[in-house]
């Protein structure tokens, strides 16, 4: 399976055409006059030249309107990175500090370009006055490069044939990151049998896409196990989203990717934490759930829907995917923990479908240490 990946991979860099530059007189002057904004990568033999080798601060950006643009003196020497050709797949491994270039003086708990690979966007294709857009409706993560794990109430009302998936987004705002994000469409969508749209018991699906994605820095696969040891009661486990009111709408500034780190809340204490709530005290929580949060103002919120929340394996470097974001009492409230859909307790129905999908296992590609 890994050559498999790293064929994909060559084959994607073969099939990449020339890519668009702009011409220097297209260019922003920056605020002393003699230079130009230009994306970060396309300063300097493709290496980001800024005052802190490196890293770019929004705070004291250049002056330049795009955040995500460097002051240069010479940027017609340079050429836009290409996408590693010889990036080796292997699931769950967080980009920490981004991939080429690390963006500081984010407010509000925003990833870097790329953190987390697996990360995908559930799109619905719609035409308005004859031009087809992209209608956000939740998020999803890639576990092979032809099958992402949704919420099933996200896509349980749609057809396949509407259905798009959006791989290595990261700023719903700019189509600006030098890796470029892959769309996708799905070919079919798997619903577990009793799901239940009333309750969101079992609120699993898989899409299967049309084309495989292309693994590379900015896209690849999650982890999945069915080992319980990975859920350690309370310690913090990552949900990630853009939240749904924003995705692609236009007179944003930006719309990165965001992240939350969560505690795991076991099962008991969150039913009995849901049952003080307008659930009743008769509330059951239902056994395809895992609970995780509760701490004031942290929480995944509408749009998050689909969402994968995701711990740390036991060695640290690799993530897993325990959960899927179901639902929630409002949102953020202190001690009322976010409901997610349980991914271990539902792991022997997604391997079943997805290797039903596949020609080999799909757990080849979930391989970590
Ligand atoms: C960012 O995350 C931290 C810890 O996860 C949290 O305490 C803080 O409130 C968050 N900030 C915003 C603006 O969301
Ligand atoms: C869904 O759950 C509701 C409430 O528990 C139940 O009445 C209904 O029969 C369930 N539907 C299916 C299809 O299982």
């Amino acid at each position: 399976m890994r050559h498999l990946a790293v064929l994909a991979a060559l084959v994607a860099l073969a099939a990449a055409g020339p890519r668009e530059r702009r011409q220097t007189t297209e260019y922003e002057r920056c605020q002393d006059g003699t230079k130009v904004c230009v994306p970060y990568y396309l300063c300097q033999d493709g290496k980001v030249i800024t005052d802190g080798s490196g890293v770019i601060d929004i705070r004291t950006a250049s002056g330049c309107s795009n955040y995500l643009d460097v002051c240069c003196a010479d940027p017609h020497t340079t050429d836009p990175v290409t996408p590693d050709p010889g990036h080796v797949s292997r699931c769950g491994v967080r980009n920490y500090n981004g991939i080429d270039v690390r963006i500081q003086g984010f407010q509000g708990n925003e990833t870097q370009v790329a953190e987390f690979p697996w990360m995908s966007a559930v799109l619905k294709k719609e035409v308005v006055s004859g031009e087809e857009i992209n209608l956000y409706l939740c998020g999803g993560s890639l576990i092979h490069p032809s099958i992402v794990l949704t919420a099933a109430h996200c896509v349980n009302k749609h057809l396949s044939s509407d259905l798009r998936v959006r791989l290595g987004e990261w700023d719903t705002q700019n189509e600006y990151e030098p890796y470029k994000h892959q769309d996708r469409d799905v070919s079919a969508v798997v619903i577990h049998p009793r799901f239940n749209g009333s309750n969101l018991h079992n609120d699993y699906a898989l899409l299967y896409l049309q084309t495989p994605a292309e693994l590379s820095r900015n896209v690849d696969v999650i982890c999945l196990d069915n080992n319980p040891t990975i859920l350690a009661p309370h310690h913090n486990c990552l949900v990630t989203g853009w939240g749904k009111d924003r995705f692609g709408k236009k007179g944003v500034f930006q719309n990165v990717l965001k992240k939350i780190d969560l505690p795991y809340v076991p099962h008991g204490e969150c039913q009995t934490a849901l049952r003080t709530t307008r659930l009743g005290g008769f509330f059951k929580l239902d056994k395809s759930f895992l609970c995780a949060g509760g701490e004031a103002g942290k929480d995944s919120c509408s749009g998050d829907g689909g969402s994968p929340l995701v711990c740390l394996d036991a060695t640290k470097t690799q993530y897993v995917q325990v959960g899927i974001v179901a639902w929630g009492i409002g949102c953020g409230t202190s001690n009322i923990p976010g409901v997610y859909a349980d991914v271990l307790y539902g792991y022997d129905w997604i391997v079943a479908e997805a290797d039903k999908l596949l020609a080999s296992p799909v757990v080849d590609y979930w391989g970590y240490d």
